[in-house]
């Protein structure tokens, strides 16, 4: 690619991780030509001249043949992405919801206008979980995978479970420290998880998910007897999206909460740090972690795909493009602990098997194994939803 002329879109918690990544790596030809914010009042921490307020100044800039988008809202960013694409510019975002939303749109704007799209930084921060998929699992089938794609709830799970802060507190501090959305709610109940499990599905089984069809449950309903549970049991608790092969051979996914043991590795990933495990059906087991949140890691993440367009790096999409595809179904079973102070509410999941009711005073939880999809249905209930705790148990 010939010099690298950056336009900038959005200069919060990653916008500027990725502008000291940029200074601390000095690649040669790579250079940002104007940043785009929104509040004029707002102090920055480099010079007023960097900065412009108006997007259609990168947009239609001839010169800019990057667009570097760091925003928050999923659809204003799909709105520009789209936009720059349709100009010719390549693409690098962070955005996981927008991806996750618009797959089908960007793989079209994509192959349409023939520029680069890509996307490191939306998922585990500086893992890096897309490229390895993309490319050396690129042919292998997988029979799972599983780990924790979010920080902020890892943080919290951290503190709350092994050092008894209080969840406000723990997610306090998540946020102070730039993990979390500006919108916390999208990582404590799930959605940022369940966001970057569709990415992730996308490379590694090549099926383009509906987030809307993928069970998803976070950890705002978590009560100090869950906890308890946990510690009576030697249990950790983490938010595991996993992804997996069923018996007839098509995928599973799901955003669950799960108590696991202490022998399972992801139990001692803590705090911000993120962890892909990965099974693969010639490889076998495979496991990675690194940062998973937080303005550097995110920026450097952001760096490497700035660097990997340089090199007119893109995705295969192999699996995507397989002749043979995989379908995904919730017809699978689970064996969940789900938990509340109403026995109304949990009368209503109908287990296949139950294996085990426990009460306490006000508190019971039932643990069973059920259909993903009778569990779906349940939880789409929003008055049911906030009166129950589910996780997946070992
Ligand atoms: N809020 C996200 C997290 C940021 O906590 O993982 C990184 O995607």
């Amino acid at each position: 690619m010939q010099p690298v002329k950056i336009g900038l879109i959005g200069f919060g918690c990653v916008g500027q991780g990725f502008y000291y990544a940029l200074e601390q790596a000095q690649l040669e030809n790579v250079s940002i030509k104007k940043i785009v914010v929104k509040n004029p009042l707002k102090e920055r921490s480099i010079a007023s001249n960097n900065f412009t307020y108006d997007k259609n100044e990168v947009l239609h800039d001839a010169e800019i043949n990057v667009l570097v988008e760091l925003i928050d809202n999923a659809e204003e960013a799909f709105t520009i992405v789209k936009t720059a694409m349709e100009n010719g510019k390549h693409i690098v975002t962070a955005n996981k919801k927008m991806l996750a939303i618009y797959l089908p749109e960007l793989l079209a704007l994509q192959k349409k206008y023939q520029v680069g799209l890509l996307y490191e930084a939306a998922v585990c921060g500086a893992i890096p979980i897309i490229q390895t998929l993309d490319r050396f699992f690129a042919n292998e089938p997988l029979a799972s995978i599983t780990g924790i794609f979010n920080g902020t709830t890892n943080y919290v799970l951290t503190k709350v479970v092994q050092q008894n802060t209080s969840y406000e507190q723990a997610l306090l501090e998540a946020q102070q420290n730039g993990f979390a959305e500006t919108d916390p709610t999208a990582d404590v109940q799930g959605y940022d998880a369940l966001y970057k499990t569709v990415i992730i599905a996308l490379h590694g089984f090549g099926v383009v998910l509906n987030h809307k069809d993928v069970l998803r449950f976070g950890i705002n309903t978590l009560q100090q007897n869950d906890l308890k549970f946990a510690k009576e049991n030697n249990y950790a608790l983490k938010l595991l999206p996993t992804i997996h092969e069923t018996d007839d051979s098509k995928i599973t996914a799901f955003v669950l909460p799960r108590f696991i043991t202490t022998s399972n590795v992801l139990s001692q990933v803590h705090n911000e740090l993120n962890a892909v495990s990965i099974y693969g059906k010639v490889s076998t087991q495979h496991f990675y972690t690194g940062k998973g949140a937080g303005s550097y890691p995110t920026g450097a993440a952001v760096l490497a795909d700035v660097a990997a367009l340089q090199n007119n790096y893109t995705y295969t999409y192999n699996k995507l493009n397989a002749k043979t595809k995989i379908a995904f179904t919730n017809n699978a079973v689970i064996k969940v602990y789900i938990s509340g102070n109403n026995t109304k509410y949990l009368a209503q999941f109908n287990f296949i098997t139950e294996l085990e009711t426990k009460s306490n005073e006000a508190f019971t939880y039932k643990i069973g194994t059920i259909r993903i999809t009778d569990l779906k249905n349940i939880l789409e209930d929003n008055d049911l939803n906030s009166e129950v705790f589910v996780a997946v148990v070992d």
